[in-house]
This record gives structure tokens, C-alpha cells and sequence, in this order.
């Protein structure tokens, strides 16, 4: 009789996303017709730009020959590559970076996933509410998070409500949490903190010896010059965070997979009997365990991304995001809808109308509009009354989908009146 780990039995039975996707479906066998645009699961739509195709050609035909040929190649990614991070997306803004500080791997979603290996079951852990569902769910699969909650949420975890009333800012914790998950620019909400705001955050954990796991994926979504594009841009930040980086919605590598994780050499942790801990040499020895690298042609696709070339052709498909994004925010503002988000990152947070529920508005917007969003309350209690769109879609669609919402809209005022 093999015993399983309990924990994921405590879990809902599938993913957020997967069960968008499942009701999806029911919904397109019963309405084969239904032109229905998906703006739910944050995908991107754009092609890889030309210098990274360049540079994944440049790895296809390494591959092909004996004197280029790679096989398993370091755990913590290729030197070429991190270096390149580490002077481009470091030095280049003022911070300090060892290349043996940043680990190279298959996706932002992963590491933060796997990065409870290396911290104690007893660990409390405290999140923003709504949250990106992974850092939760990983918890629960490692059992730390408790029990589900009926309201929603879990017993062992600190939410950090982040609502309308008080402008997406979460408050400082109350029970003396040791990790702190932190995304910023947020997903799901898309709204930011400013360089003051996370200096708090900062200065909070280190007071407390708290680590932040900082997610910041859609860094290169910030517009505003007062928001951080990296925790370490705080005095004081690699004394107590690691940060996650993403090659998928900065590049357009969500099928591609390839993200990082910078675990500062000056990160400590305690063993049971009070010895400090290398925190670094901790990932390092999970990742070299676990994990084989990420694929060496990947990595060249991603170091051409830091050219010249490279960097002028992602700002482009950013743009062509952001142009849907200021879209979405003006056209459901026009419907009549509070919307929040959208300005530094590429998703649109809605207010649903009163007395309509998250998943009520899912099901309204499927059905009368045949169009697939995420119900806030998927992310998170204080998610509940709210709705996630993404701004990765085509441009077309995006139009499409404003046109059919404010129709909506036009309909349910008839009615009322
Ligand atoms: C989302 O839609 O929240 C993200 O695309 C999911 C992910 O990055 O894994």
C-alpha cells in the first residue's frame, strides 16, 4: 500500500488555470461557433523577435556539430548568459551581482514553486491576497500552509489584503511571518509598489529576519519612474531577498521556458541549532540535485535578447501589450466599470458590478460575450467582487473584446432602466 502525501489531497482538485481551461471547453462543445477570446491565463500572442530566433538558430546549429556539440550543461546555467544578467539587468542599475548569485532555469513558475525545499516545514509564511496561486498551493503541497479555511484561504497562512480601499497596498504583517511572498509589478492585480513603498518592506523584513521571495516577472511592463524593476534596488535587499526573473512576458518564452533566480551569497538562514546557513549554497545544492539545466539552446535564444537589436525589439512587443492594456482600461472605463492596473503591468483588474460575484461575472462574460477572463476570487479571498483580463492577446481581439463588453454594457442599462 503506497501512503501519499496527504497535503495534496487538501488541495482543490486542479489548477486555477486548468480549470478555467476545463470549463472552456464544456463551453465550446455545447457553442462550437462561439468566436470566444481567451484573455484568461496570461499567454502571450507575439512571435519571438528576430534576435533571439537569431540566437536559438546560432544554438540549433551548435548543436549540429562535433566541436559545438553541448550536452548537460551547468545546473546554474551557462556563464555566457549570466553574465550577460549580471552586468545588463544588474550593474547597468547601480546593484551589485556576482554571477554566482544567479541560477538560470526552465521559468519563474518553477523556482517559486521550488524554492520551499530549502526552508523548514515550520516556516510561517505570509502572502499578498490576491496571489499568483503557485507560492500557495506549493505550501499546502509542502505542508505548511494549514487548512483550508471555508471562507477561503488557509489556516497556517498570513493574507495580506490588497483591495480597492486600500489601493492594492498591502499592510506590514502581523504575525511575525519568515517568508513573505512579494510580485511586483502584481499579478494578478497589475498595480505596483513605488521605490518608498517597498523600502518599507525592506526595512520590515530585516527588523523581523524575514526573507521576501520577490516575483518579478513583469518588470519590464513598469513605465512609471518611481517603481523599482528590482528589490535589489533597495539599500539593504540582498540581506534579505531573493528575486525571481522571467524570460516569458518580457520575450515571449512561455513556450520556450527559461527564468532566473538571484539567491545572494550574503542570504542567511539557521540550522535546529542556531549555526547560520548559506542560503545560496543551499539552491545550489537542491538545483544540482534536481535539476539538469535549462536547454542550451534556450539560453542562446535569451542572451541575444541583450543586445542592442534584442533589446529595442522586446520594448516593441512590450508596447504592443501595453497599447492593448491602455485599451482595456479606457474601453471598460467607458462601460461604466472601475478598472485598476494596466499602467505598469500588462493585466486589467476589474471592480464586477455590484452584487455580482467573481464567478458569476465569469460565467456572464463567457456566455453573453464569449469572452474567457479569471475570477479574482481564484487568486485569493480578497480576490472575490474582482476580474482579471490580460493584455497578451491580439490587437484585434483586444478591440473585439472592448467592443462586445461595452455592448454589455449598453444591454444591462437597458434592462435596468
Ligand atoms: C497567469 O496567468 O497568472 C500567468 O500566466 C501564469 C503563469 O505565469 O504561470
Amino acid at each position: 500500500m503506497i501512503r501519499v502525501n496527504d497535503n495534496f489531497l487538501k488541495l482543490p482538485a486542479s489548477y486555477l488555470f486548468s480549470e478555467i481551461a476545463r470549463k472552456v471547453e464544456e463551453f465550446k462543445k455545447a457553442n462550437p461557433e462561439a468566436p470566444v477570446i481567451r484573455m484568461g491565463i496570461g499567454d502571450v500572442t507575439r512571435p519571438i523577435c528576430q534576435a533571439a530566433i537569431a540566437g536559438l538558430r546560432r544554438g540549433v546549429d551548435d548543436e549540429a556539430k562535433e566541436q559545438t556539440f553541448h550536452g548537460y550543461g551547468p545546473e546554474q546555467g551557462y556563464q555566457f548568459l549570466r553574465e550577460k544578467i549580471a552586468e545588463i539587468d544588474y550593474r547597468n542599475r547601480g546593484i551589485e551581482m556576482d554571477i554566482d548569485e544567479i541560477f538560470i532555469s526552465d521559468g519563474a513558475k518553477s523556482d517559486t514553486g521550488n524554492i520551499g525545499d530549502i526552508f523548514s516545514r515550520d516556516c510561517k509564511v505570509a502572502v499578498t491576497d490576491p496571489v499568483y496561486p503557485v507560492y500557495v498551493d506549493t505550501n499546502v503541497m509542502a505542508g505548511r500552509a494549514g487548512d483550508a479555511l471555508p471562507g477561503g484561504g488557509w489556516s497556517n497562512i498570513e493574507y495580506l489584503p490588497c483591495t480597492a480601499e486600500n489601493r492594492f497596498v498591502p499592510s506590514l504583517p502581523q504575525g511575525n511571518p519568515d517568508l513573505i511572498y512579494l510580485c511586483y509589478p502584481n499579478n494578478p492585480t497589475g498595480t505596483t509598489l513605488n521605490r518608498q513603498q517597498l523600502g518599507e518592506w525592506v526595512k520590515y523584513a530585516r527588523e523581523h529576519g524575514a526573507l521576501i521571495l520577490f516575483d518579478s516577472a513583469y518588470e519590464a511592463y513598469i513605465s512609471e519612474e518611481d517603481v523599482p524593476h528590482s528589490i535589489y534596488e533597495i539599500e539593504g535587499a540582498k540581506e534579505c531577498a531573493i528575486e525571481f526573473r522571467s524570460f516569458s512576458k518580457t520575450a515571449g518564452f512561455t513556450g520556450l521556458r527559461l527564468g532566473y533566480t538571484v539567491v545572494p551569497k550574503t542570504l542567511k538562514g539557521f540550522d535546529e541549532n542556531g549555526k547560520e546557513v548559506s542560503l545560496n549554497s543551499l539552491w545550489l545544492r537542491r538545483q544540482t540535485t534536481k535539476f539538469n539545466g535549462a536547454s542550451y539552446v534556450v539560453q542562446r535564444g535569451a542572451e541575444a535578447l541583450y543586445t542592442d537589436e534584442g533589446r529595442r525589439q522586446i520594448d516593441k512587443t512590450v508596447a504592443y501589450y501595453m497599447r492593448n492594456a491602455a485599451l482595456l482600461r479606457e474601453g471598460l472605463q467607458e462601460a461604466g466599470l472601475e478598472v485598476f492596473g494596466g499602467v505598469n503591468a500588462p493585466y486589467i483588474w476589474i471592480k464586477t458590478p455590484e452584487g455580482v460575484t467573481s464567478w458569476e461575472f465569469f460565467d456572464k462574460l463567457l456566455n453573453e460575450c464569449n469572452i474567457v477572463g479569471t475570477p479574482g476570487v481564484g487568486f485569493g479571498p480578497s480576490g472575490e467582487g474582482y476580474f482579471r483580463l490580460t493584455a497578451f492577446g491580439r490587437f484585434e481581439d483586444t478591440l473585439e473584446a472592448v467592443s462586445r463588453l461595452k455592448s454589455l454594457a449598453t444591454r444591462t442599462t437597458k434592462k435596468t432602466n
